[in-house]
């Protein structure tokens, strides 16, 4: 592990994308601002777009005014951050470029001292992995020199499905060391999402409640209100199931089903999680349509603005079939779940912004105010992952007045009210860690390959049986109207969250 002082120089590919300009670049920033990145430090961004240094700094200075945590508070700090961005053009696929990384590298840590500690970052659409990482073995600038690190962080979808992800890990064998792969899923950096290790394993008053005795079902929501943006080249070779559902939902599915591990480390805890993702019944090839549900965004309305379907988006094709919208219903087989339904959905365009796990206890077995009965909703707890960060336990109160009225009441934590301060990005914490070289909340290959285990009947029926229907929803609703029969045929709702 490098010290916390190191230099290090990080490469950026896919760096004039989304990606880089929403939350690589802002957490970067954020880190610098407040004086917890590592220094001296380099910044080399690369794409095919051609771009100035300073280009590359402006645009850079557009994404942190709009995305950061930390505004930029003076000229001056800004000025120092800037000078350390350098922009390389160039292809991915071409290996004169990697000849240009080296240059570059090499001549940024000659003027320094201390070890050549190196971080690259593919922040490219997947289907680039391949190249990025045959290039970077070939060139040499996989092997780490003068004492320092050399360490990969790799974008998900990791892979496109089951043999692509293999295939990918086989890749990064062949040039890198295992401990040198960093597989992100912000997810996993996310405040709320760490939080949810502690809210199980630091209290007491769950753990006992928390199985298929109390539990009537699970709900994981990840609601966005945009819709594809700049990235339709990107979204054209994912879909929702690639792009969201094998990674972020099923990560926190696994944070919620685990059993407790034996400490706080990457080892048992990646262990807890991987044995959820073998717990999970497989989904049968001839019965997806029983597990799974998938929809794409028709023209519609956000925040009172009419806005194109999907279709007409950029980069999208007229007759596209990629889902921007899917549900899951999984089974987790053991003594904990057996019998518990996890409904999973994410879509693109939906009402509102809004990431929960909400899980849903028994109802009471026995009311004995049968005066009021309609009151009585049975318990809640709502984790609110983003925005309005926090968790809320819905109970049956009675409502004051001579009458014996009930009403749901929420127990309501807000991370903003009781902690004040705006958490840092999961970009920031997980870009820390992987400069650190501490690969906790980091995903780890068997279970990204196991998730796309789990996911290849469902890919395999939506890309080739056309019999398998892709509802349309409007833009700025809740998704397709057939996902509340797919959900109602073993008694579950969707929440309004
Ligand atoms: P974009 O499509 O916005 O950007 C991708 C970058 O790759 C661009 O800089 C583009 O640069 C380059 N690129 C695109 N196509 C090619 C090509 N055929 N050959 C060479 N270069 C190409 O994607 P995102 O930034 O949104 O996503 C990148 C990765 O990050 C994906 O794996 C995604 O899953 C992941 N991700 C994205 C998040 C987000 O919020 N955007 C969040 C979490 C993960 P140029 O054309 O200049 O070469
Ligand atoms: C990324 C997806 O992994 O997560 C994007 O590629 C999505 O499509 C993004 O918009 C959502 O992240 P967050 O942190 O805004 O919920």
């Amino acid at each position: 592990m490098a010290g916390r002082d190191e230099p290090f120089c990080l490469v950026i590919f896919g760096a004039s994308g989304d990606l880089t300009r929403r939350k690589l670049m802002p957490a970067l920033w954020s880190l610098y601002a407040g004086r917890t990145l590592p220094e001296p430090f380099a910044i080399v961004s690369t794409a095919r777009t051609g771009m100035s240094d300073d280009e590359f700094r402006r645009r850079s200075r557009a994404g942190i005014d709009e995305f950061a945590r930390i505004k930029p508070p003076s000229e001056q700090v800004w000025d120092r951050f800037a000078s350390a961005l350098t922009y390389v053009a160039g292809d991915p696929a071409d290996p004169g470029l990697y000849a240009k990384l080296d240059a570059t590298l090499t001549r940024i840590e000659s003027a320094r001292p201390g070890p050549a500690n190196r971080l690259y970052y593919c922040a490219t659409p997947p289907s680039l992995y391949d190249d990025i990482i045959t290039n970077l073995g070939a060139s040499g600038l996989a092997r780490p020199r003068d004492g320092g690190f050399t360490r990969i962080v790799v974008e998900k979808p990791f892979g496109h499905d089951y043999d692509s992800a293999l295939a990918l890990d086989r890749q990064l064998a062949a040039a890198f060391r295992e401990e040198q792969v960093y597989r992100i899923d912000h997810y996993l950096g996310k405040e709320t999402v760490q939080n949810l290790l502690v809210l199980r394993f630091a209290n007491g008053i769950f753990e006992p409640l928390w199985n298929r005795n109390h539990v009537a079902d699970v709900q994981i929501t990840v609601a966005e209100s945009i819709g594809v943006e700049t990235r339709g080249a990107y979204y054209e070779e994912a879909g929702a199931l690639r792009d969201m559902m094998q990674n972020h939902l099923l990560q926190l599915l696994c944070l919620i089903a685990m059993e407790p591990p034996v400490s706080f480390e990457a080892a048992p805890v990646r262990d807890e999680k991987n044995k959820v993702m073998r717990a999970i019944r497989p989904i049968e090839p001839g019965r997806v349509r029983e597990s799974a549900l998938r929809g794409q965004y028709g023209p519609g309305f956000a925040e009172g603005k009419p806005v194109p379907g999907y279709r007409q988006e950029k980069g999208v094709a007229p007759d596209s079939r990629t889902e921007t919208y899917a549900a899951l219903r999984l089974v987790v087989d053991n003594w904990r779940w057996a019998g518990v339904p996890f409904y999973l959905r994410t879509g693109k365009r939906l009402k509102k912004r809004v990431s929960e796990i909400a899980i849903r206890f028994h109802r009471t077995p026995h009311l004995i105010f049968q005066r009021d009965p309609a009151g009585v909703e049975p318990n809640t707890l709502a984790i609110r992952i983003q925005p309005d960060e926090g968790m809320a336990l819905t109970v049956a109160a009675k409502t004051p007045g001579p009458d014996l009225k009930l009403a749901p009441v929420r127990l309501d934590f807000r991370y903003g009210e009781v902690f004040g301060a705006e958490p840092p990005e999961a970009y920031e914490r997980l870009l820390l860690d992987a400069i650190h070289g501490d690969a906790t909340l980091y995903a780890r290959g068997d279970w990204v390959t196991q998730a796309w285990r789990l996911l290849a009947p469902v890919l395999e029926a939506w890309a080739k049986d056309p019999a398998v229907p892709l509802h349309t929803y409007e833009a700025g609703s809740w998704g397709p109207a057939e996902a509340e029969a797919f959900i109602a045929t073993d008694g579950g709702a969707w929440r309004t969250p």
